[in-house]
């Protein structure tokens, strides 16, 4: 995954580097590293952890130089090590640079081509880049990378420096993402838009093998084979990155309290009717055949939601499916199947692959996507953007709910094509998707003291299981993920009638146990569950709207949502869920925002 940048300028770079890689640790934070040519001679600080690592390195070793390049890791090669940490050099010593993305076939390249060189630095994949330039390199820099690419399998987004060209920078990519511009003191490159200073518009983005060379005051492109070729710069409208935690401790909270007004900025224009999904109505209603979402993580749980929306309301077959594995599935889609690829990031690599293998195969692709001209928002058909604002925490909140948001109004909206709702309990939706909002906020609002409170007894223990049926299952698979993913405690989701099929051996005296049953429908069965597992001694919580609190007042705790429509009960099911996450995680002082071994952005599979 990991973040790159560079920069080709007037004065020191340094800093403007640190600050860039400061915004690209959402890339990975494993280790970081920078490289400077002074005098021609490469110079590298490195350090494990955080960009804050590198800083106080840098304190002690200062780097001063007009030309750098700056690297966040998540490891993928090699542990999280010093020597693993980029810039990598060179075994002369000549090139130095910085990777995303793996190249898949370094270890058959140590043993054939570069079966000579003995001597490596570390266990990354990415040091045979460094070899193949050195082995191919004669005195131009352009067709030692055009060779060394020939030679390269997997995917990559490259900042080179090369001792022999004291005030360039070279640069090439494959399928990881990686953009070039002009700025006012020089030229740069990154591997997000956002992590360079400014207010940047035109960017060209380095694709498919295309080599470019940059100094301060140009930037040249080069065709795969080292051919001088032109190219045209695309606009961007950058999502603004602020840091601000709005006086929270973490983001995560900040993002957490955000979601009311998340979820109303997502919903406001598709209530306004304002969809553009690359076809009609009439499609929807004669042509679709078969939906299938396709996503990873909390993405790929919103799909669980969806999945039932459009088959129970819509009464068309859906599937949710996990990006990693649809890719590799052979799935059978064509022009009567709407994919619809769901991402925060709209980085993430296996929803990226799938996407391009559902659009080859013709089916319609529409994505569900937060950071605009990411690579999945421009290679849909169509998108409909989540409006939730950059979101800086690892684990995912506001942008959950507001993609759910948007499957809600895709719901409404195909429902009404394929008549499967009247007009009536059209507008009787539409009137409880506007509240929705609202409800969200009186949510968090009644949550954050009790879900505090649990969170005290959660921490010490060491498995908990949630479960639920239909839209309630979709949220408890969501809460597990939130659980497991910043507290570290082992959580377990399940279909609440699935348990006593094996599960519910590992339920034991004081196991918490959180029922979700905020679908009035299936309320009674997931009581009975709950029940089950008390008779074995669970610690029972019970989340559920008011009209069902009665019914769930035997639970040790009980904590009541608002009632929402039975479509939309996702969206209220999960706040506590949220806040218990977060508070445990807080008691258990885990590093919230940046939970260990994982990344805001995964850009490989
Ligand atoms: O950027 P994406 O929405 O494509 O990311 C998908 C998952 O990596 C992401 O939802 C992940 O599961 C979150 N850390 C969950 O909180």
């Amino acid at each position: 995954m990991c973040g790159i940048i560079g920069k080709a300028g007037v004065g020191n770079v340094t800093p403007e580097l640190l600050e860039g890689l400061g915004k690209l640790e959402y890339r990975g934070y494993d280790s970081a590293g920078i490289a400077v040519l002074r005098n021609g001679r490469p110079e590298r600080v490195r350090a494990v952890g955080k960009i804050a690592n590198l800083r106080d390195a840098l304190d002690k070793t200062p780097l001063e130089a007009c030309v750098g390049v700056g690297h966040t890791r998540w490891a993928t090669h090699g542990a999280p090590s010093e020597a693993n940490a980029h810039p990598h050099n060179s075994p002369d010593g000549k090139f130095t640079l910085v990777h995303n993305g793996i190249i898949e076939n370094a270890d058959a390249l140590k043993r054939t081509v570069l079966a000579d060189d003995k001597e490596w630095e570390s266990e990354t994949d990415t040091e045979v880049v460094a070899h193949l330039l050195q082995k191919f390199y004669t005195g131009d820099v352009v067709k030692a990378l055009a060779e060394t690419q020939k030679h390269l399998k997997g995917s990559y987004a490259l900042g080179i420096l090369c001792a022999d060209y004291p005030d360039t920078i070279f640069a090439a990519a494959l399928g990881s993402p990686l953009i070039a511009a002009s700025v006012e003191d020089g030229s740069c490159i990154a591997s997000d838009v956002g992590a360079i200073g400014g207010t940047l518009s035109e960017v060209y983005k380095i694709e498919n093998r295309e080599i470019c060379m940059l100094t301060r005051d140009e930037i040249r492109f080069y065709t795969p084979d080292g051919e001088p070729c032109e190219k045209a710069t695309v606009t961007v409208v950058p999502d603004a990155l602020s840091m601000d935690k709005g006086g929270y401790e973490h983001y995560m909270l900040y993002e957490i309290m955000q979601q009311s007004s998340a979820v109303r900025k997502t919903l406001e224009p598709l209530l306004a009717g304002d969809f553009d999904l690359g076809f009609d109505d009439a499609f929807v209603r004669d042509g679709l055949k078969e939906i299938r979402v396709v996503a990873c993580g909390s993405a790929y749980h919103t799909g669980l939601a969806a999945q039932l929306l459009f088959e129970r309301f819509c009464r068309v077959p859906c599937r949710a499916e996990i990006a990693s594995e649809f890719r590799y599935a052979d799935p059978v889609v064509d022009e009567g199947t709407l994919t619809v690829f769901v991402s925060q990031s709209g980085e993430t690599a296996d929803t990226l692959a799938a996407l391009r293998l559902a659009k080859e195969r013709g089916a319609k692709v529409l994505s569900i996507v937060n950071v605009r001209g990411s690579a999945i928002a421009s290679e849909s058909d169509a998108v409909v953007y989540t409006n939730a604002g950059r979101e800086i925490a690892v684990a995912t909140t506001k942008a959950y709910s507001a993609q759910l948001a948007v499957f809600y109004a895709l719901a409404v909206r195909f429902a009404a094509a394929r008549g499967t709702i009247d007009e009536a309990r059209r507008a009787e939706l539409t009137h409880e998707l506007a509240a929705l909002p609202d409800k969200i906020q009186e949510a968090i609002d009644r949550a954050e003291a009790p879900a505090r409170k649990l969170a005290e007894t959660m921490a010490a223990t060491q498995d908990i299981f949630f479960i639920g049926r239909r839209l309630d299952f979709a949220a408890s698979m969501e809460a597990s993920l939130k659980m497991k993913e910043i507290s570290y405690i082992n959580s377990q989701a399940y279909a609440a009638g699935e348990l006593k099929h094996g599960t519910i051996s590992l339920v034991e005296q004081g196991t918490p146990v959180v029922s979700i049953a905020m679908d009035g429908g299936m309320s009674d069965k997931t009581h009975s569950n709950m029940s089950e597992v008390r008779a074995r001694g669970a610690l029972t919580v019970a989340v559920t709207g008011d009209k069902n609190a009665d019914a769930f007042a035997d639970a040790d705790v009980l904590l009541t949502m608002p009632d929402t429509d039975e479509w939309f009960t996702c969206s209220l099911a999960v706040i506590p869920m949220q806040l218990l996450s977060y508070y445990t995680a807080k008691n258990r002082g885990c590093d919230i925002d940046k939970p260990k071994n994982l990344a805001k952005s995964v850009t490989v599979e």
